[in-house]
């Protein structure tokens, strides 16, 4: 499973990207905003230098023609980018209109099963069901990256599900269980699988063995 950095922080991209485990990262309104970036085409064309994957990018339209005429303005600038398409009837008409151009699409705020069928239908590359969204209201946001991934295999559609909305490591190893392709990962949340309490007692004994070893000489 790939994973993606879910955030527009630049310096915490170019720090986690050298690990060799950040495939691409994915990025909203909100996240751009916290993030500070008032030049979005400079903050998207730096993420881009750092990731092989493409760099999510959301439009602000609601209605087809105004998301269109965003994501044409976005591939315009020939970077690795994926518009992020909100998933309504106008969002799907956008979606068909954009596949058949070559330009890639992530369809956000998935829900459902549903949803996710029909925003691969209309021809999206990427699908992303909100995880955690779902969870936080008492339902079961894996149930829908498992029925997604397993109709995905049935019926040999290409669309790759991004699982997001991810809140601990436990939803991305759980995402990995049910057949995402991706899970789209908070920094603090990344930055935390690195890390086990046994493998810094670990270090820290074989440290100290070695040590009393070159005393001992
Ligand atoms: C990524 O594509 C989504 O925009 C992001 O994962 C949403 O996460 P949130 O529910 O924590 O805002």
């Amino acid at each position: 499973m790939q994973i993606f950095l879910d955030t527009a922080k630049i310096d915490e991209i170019r720090k986690l990207a050298p690990t060799g485990v950040v495939d691409g990262v994915t990025t909203n309104p909100s996240l751009l905003a916290k993030a500070g970036c008032k030049d979005i085409k400079g903050a998207i064309k730096e993420i881009c230098s750092l990731v092989k994957e493409p760099v999510s990018v959301e439009v602000i339209g609601t209605m087809a023609d105004q998301m269109i005429k965003e994501a044409r303005e976005y591939s315009s600038w020939k970077l690795n980018t994926a518009i992020k398409i909100p998933m309504t009837e106008e969002g799907l008409k956008a979606v068909s209109v954009l596949s058949k151009e070559g330009i890639k699409t992530n369809v956000t705020l998935i829900f459902s099963t549903s949803q996710g069928l029909l925003a691969a239908k209309a021809g999206a590359t990427f699908v992303s069901p909100f995880v955690g969204r779902l969870d936080d209201i008492s339902h079961n946001g894996l149930e829908v990256v498992r029925d997604l991934a397993h109709i995905f295999k049935i019926y040999g559609i290409n669309t790759r599900i991004i699982a997001a909305s991810i809140r601990h490591p436990i939803h991305v190893v759980e995402s990995a269980k049910a057949g995402a392709h991706i899970a789209t990962v908070p920094t603090k949340v990344l930055e935390s699988m690195f890390r086990h309490p046994l493998t810094d007692i670990g270090i820290e004994k074989f440290l100290s063995d070695w040590k009393g070893l070159q005393e001992s000489k």
